[in-house]
């Protein structure tokens, strides 16, 4: 890439909009960093569920966010992550996509104690650059600098019916209607916490993944960095 390349990809949205699969393809044809942001909320999350700690606690939650000693490493094992996230040594990758993880993550991410905790490392990674990062707010507060910013979004059915597929796929059993219910809710958490609502920075690119297939999504975005 020349020089007037962009150093920061910013990608936010919704839950199971598509923003992962974007940004590790655009990372992977860029040569870049890619850094998905939920994983820290997860993995605190899933620490917290650990330590039978009272999730709506602030203080001990924001405590544990401070303290934990969470690692995001390029993946080691090719079963389908993107990094290998790690809590002192022990690797926790697959553990934040449990179903209790994914039921409680909002809670923990709308403490405003955490998002500081959690923000300042997510900032400090994204300034070193050639980095594409996907979260919820990565355009409006980790790194508002960034050079480009895409809010990828899509209708809750359509996201449903993605993380329906997903469950499938790695041979478990799922329910659509649960699925839409849950994604409904988190969306409604996400987007009315008083810190860093989930919203579109107001120099972002807005796509719509309903409307567009992966590729023409990825099309688009390499298209804007140029
Ligand atoms: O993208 P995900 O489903 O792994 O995100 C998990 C949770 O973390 C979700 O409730 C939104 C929250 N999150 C956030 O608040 N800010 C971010 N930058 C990334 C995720």
């Amino acid at each position: 890439m020349t020089s007037s390349s962009p150093n920061i990809i910013a990608i936010d949205g919704p839950a199971a909009s598509g923003k992962s699969t974007l940004g590790r393809s655009l990372a992977q044809t860029l040569g870049y960093i890619f850094f998905d942001t939920g994983v820290m909320y997860r993995a605190v999350t899933y620490l917290a569920l650990q330590f039978d700690m009272d999730l709506r606690d602030e203080a001990v939650i924001t405590k544990l966010a401070q303290d934990s000693k969470l690692d995001v490493r390029p993946a080691t094992k090719e079963d389908g992550r993107a990094n290998d996230i790690m809590a002192g040594d022990k690797d926790i990758t697959w553990e934040l996509r449990q179903g209790n993880v994914d039921a409680n993550v909002s809670i923990v991410a709308a403490h405003a104690g955490v998002r500081t905790a959690l923000s300042a490392q997510q900032r400090k990674i994204g300034l070193r650059g050639k980095i594409v990062m996907v979260g919820r707010d990565i355009g409006t507060v980790v790194l508002p600098e960034a050079d480009i910013k895409v809010y990828l979004d899509a209708s809750a059915e359509e996201r449903a019916k993605r993380r329906y597929n997903e469950v499938i796929a790695r041979g478990e059993t799922a329910d659509y209607e649960k699925i839409l219910e849950k994604i409904i809710e988190r969306d409604h958490i996400d987007s009315t916490r008083a810190v860093a609502p989930l919203k579109p920075a107001e120099d972002a690119v807005i796509l719509d993944s309903d409307k567009m297939s992966v590729e023409e999504v990825l099309a688009h975005v390499l298209e804007l960095c140029k």
